[in-house]
């Protein structure tokens, strides 16, 4: 029994999460690929390969620089010396970069094939192995090109999380304080405390999980889980691989959030699970690199905007507006 089953335009998709989340793991009739994360312990690796049997497996560090056209291409190439055809499944196991990186490939091989993922990072967990969005960054900015394409079938092992460096687990409670923010202050004021982790990630996930269904194509609500992402993102490309997805989120949230009356539990929260980093930044830097953002439209910006815990909206806004969070 999954967890949670997402409703989809393309057909529904189950989620699982908990120990047992591979032994649903299921690529009958398939030639599997798979793609993983190199961090990630052989013996999580081994309990998945254990169960689809690929025919080949491609390995890689996760990080920022792997969602590039250039090792697009190598994965294709792979994919192609290893005769994969349309009868394929790509399984992936890893963080978000490697997710929207797999995604991606599988949204276009061939025209697309199917893909199941398997995140390892406390991120990929709750918000990028779901919702169907694939991405690949382009000379620097962030997600230029993607495609949505949904997976089959997610798989969460809680305890995949052991070993990942507690600075990528704190970057997955920065999507995970976003969400609820934007719409759970039940969760919002639960995640002062010490918390199970199965227990947070479902919470989490339900509340992305009601957005996307609404707005699978991201035309209105779901711009709502950009919250803080305009500036978050603008950081990244200020600064490359320095500081994690989480942190420059974070930062961007704080942004948003000031003069808000939420400002200060937002901050406290944030400091909780060692969010609270200054990250340097020159105004009319950010400025330009927020205008070269996908989410430009003309002169005007859709911004989320988080009026009190719990109760966020989506507002169009001239484009200048977002110099008064800067
Ligand atoms: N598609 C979407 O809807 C969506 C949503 C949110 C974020 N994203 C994307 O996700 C990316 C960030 O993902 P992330 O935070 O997972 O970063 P990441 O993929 O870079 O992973 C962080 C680090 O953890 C390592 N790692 C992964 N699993 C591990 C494990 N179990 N043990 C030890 N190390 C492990 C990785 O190799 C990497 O070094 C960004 O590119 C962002 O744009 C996509």
């Amino acid at each position: 029994m999954p967890s949670l089953t997402i409703k989809n335009p393309s057909g529904d998709y189950p989620i699982h999460i908990g120990e047992d989340a591979l032994a649903s793991l299921d690529a009958a009739g398939l030639d599997v690929f798979l793609l993983v994360d190199s961090h990630v312990p052989e013996v999580f690796i081994d309990a998945v390969s254990t169960r689809i049997h690929p025919v080949v497996t491609l390995a890689m560090p996760g990080g920022e620089t792997i969602k590039t056209l250039a090792t697009y291409q190598d994965v294709i190439d792979k994919m192609l010396v290893n005769g994969l055809s349309k009868a394929s499944l790509m399984v992936a196991v890893g963080g978000g970069t490697l997710l929207d990186l797999a995604g991606f490939v599988a949204a276009t091989y061939q025209r697309g094939i199917p893909f199941i993922a398997v995140p390892t990072t406390l991120l990929a967990m709750v918000d990028a192995s779901i919702g169907g969005k694939t991405a690949l960054n382009i000379n620097g900015h962030k997600n230029m090109i993607g495609a949505f394409h949904t997976p089959r079938s997610v798989h969460i092992v809680p305890s995949a999380l052991n070993s990942l460096p507690l600075r990528e687990r704190r970057s997955g409670y920065a999507e995970i304080i976003k969400m609820a923010l934007l719409k759970d202050r039940a969760l919002f004021n639960a995640l002062k405390n010490p918390l199970d982790m199965s227990d947070i990630i479902r919470r989490s996930i339900d509340i992305k999980r009601r957005v996307v269904e609404r707005d699978y194509r991201d035309v209105h609500e779901r711009h709502v889980l950009n919250y803080g992402h305009t500036i978050g993102h603008a950081l990244e490309a200020l600064h490359p691989s320095v500081y994690t997805h989480g942190e420059c989120v974070a930062f961007g949230m704080r942004q948003m959030a000031r003069g808000k009356p939420f400002e200060k539990q937002l901050s406290a929260l944030l400091a909780h699970h060692g969010l609270l980093v200054d990250i340097p930044y020159d105004k009319d830097t950010l400025y330009r690199l927020i205008r070269s953002d996908k989410k430009r439209r003309q002169t005007t910006l859709t911004l989320a905007i988080v009026d009190e815990i719990g109760t966020s909206r989506v507002e169009t806004v001239p484009f200048d507006t977002i110099m008064t969070f800067l």
